[in-house]
């Protein structure tokens, strides 16, 4: 049974209807985008990953001691891969009670949940499934550590990012922290090869949203008549994720009970990735009222990780 008004088909009766046409990020993480968006975190020219890897490495103990947290609550967690830097050095001073890893994708977020049990048997490690647009899990107790890394932070337009950093302020209470990680700008060579790689990950994990649509809300998009187009929007620092529609089409979406029409050329924004400057984050946390703590950066400076307290 078609749920009309489930969130996927309200986005996309929204998202297909408007001009610009858009759709939300979250719907590229269905079984097959989280395997691609993995696959992307392991491409060559994907330097964040290995940036921010480092940086954990690198600062762990420094952030452990510095929240004293006891709780670590991970939004878009996704595998939590590069959070075992920072969960074994929690486990190295034995502080570390209990692990939330809240993500939208529920498959990744049980396989995630299964090896970090086994890893760290004594931590309560409580999955949720959530959409953190809607949402912010944060259990009640202990001083909390809100981990959002992997650049997502960059992935909201910015009066989103402004709304997401004020929840945030609200959902903390005195003493807790909140660390993120972003993209910093650099050439727009480098940029541009990260989201349009060789081997054509990216694209795939671009176009799957049309699959999911075409699943979930029994829709009859054709992949093959779009085209994957990678922007570099330098006065906004930030890359622009959009499909291009190769011909005049109508798409009919019976789930989302609307039929998408595109003239040749025209594009659906998928997805922006924000860049940005070393001390923006800091600034815009101040903003809302989060007290930046410090900002951690890797040696060549790609990327950085930014920790608030909640004054
Ligand atoms: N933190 C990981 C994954 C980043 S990719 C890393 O650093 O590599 C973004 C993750 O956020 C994916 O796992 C995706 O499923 C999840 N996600 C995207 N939108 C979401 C939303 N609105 N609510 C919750 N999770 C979301
Ligand atoms: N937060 C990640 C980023 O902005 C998400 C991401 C990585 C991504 N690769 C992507 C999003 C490719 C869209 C396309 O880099």
């Amino acid at each position: 049974m078609l749920d009309l008004d489930s969130p996927l088909a309200m986005d996309v009766r929204i998202g297909m209807t408007r001009y610009p046409k858009r759709l939300p990020p979250r719907w590229l993480y269905d079984e097959t985008g989280s395997r691609l968006f993995d696959e992307i975190t392991r491409l060559p020219e994907y330097y964040p990953t290995e940036a921010e890897r480092h940086i954990l490495r690198e600062h762990a103990a420094e952030i452990v001691h510095l929240s004293g947290a006891t709780t670590v609550v991970e939004l878009g967690s996704g595998t939590s891969d590069k959070t075992t830097t920072l969960l074994d050095a929690f486990a190295a001073q034995q502080s570390l009670r209990a692990f939330v890893p809240v993500d939208v994708s529920v498959e990744v977020l049980n396989e995630a949940t299964h090896r970090l049990r086994a890893r760290y048997p004594w931590v309560d490690v409580t999955p949720v499934v959530a959409d953190f647009t809607e949402s912010l899990p944060i259990p009640v107790g202990g001083t909390r550590l809100v981990a959002f890394l992997g650049g997502t932070l960059g992935n909201f337009y910015p009066d989103e990012r402004r709304l997401f950093l004020e929840h945030l302020a609200r959902a903390t209470t005195s003493g807790d922290y909140i660390l993120l990680g972003t993209d910093i700008v650099k050439s727009a060579d480098r940029l541009i090869a990260a989201y349009a790689d060789e081997a054509g990950v990216t694209e795939r994990f671009i176009l799957n949203v049309l699959n999911v649509i075409n699943n979930e809300l029994d829709a009859r998009f054709e992949p093959g008549t779009f085209q994957y187009i990678p922007i570099w929007d330098a006065p906004n620092t930030r890359m622009d994720l959009r499909l291009r529609s190769l011909c005049d089409q109508q798409v009919p979406i019976p789930g989302a009970r609307v039929t998408a029409s595109f003239s040749e050329g025209e594009e659906i924004r998928v997805e922006i990735s924000t860049k940005f400057r070393i001390t923006d984050v800091a600034e815009e946390c101040a903003a809302v009222g989060l007290a930046p703590i410090r900002t951690f950066t890797d040696p060549a400076g790609d990327f950085a990780l930014t920790l608030v307290r909640h004054a």
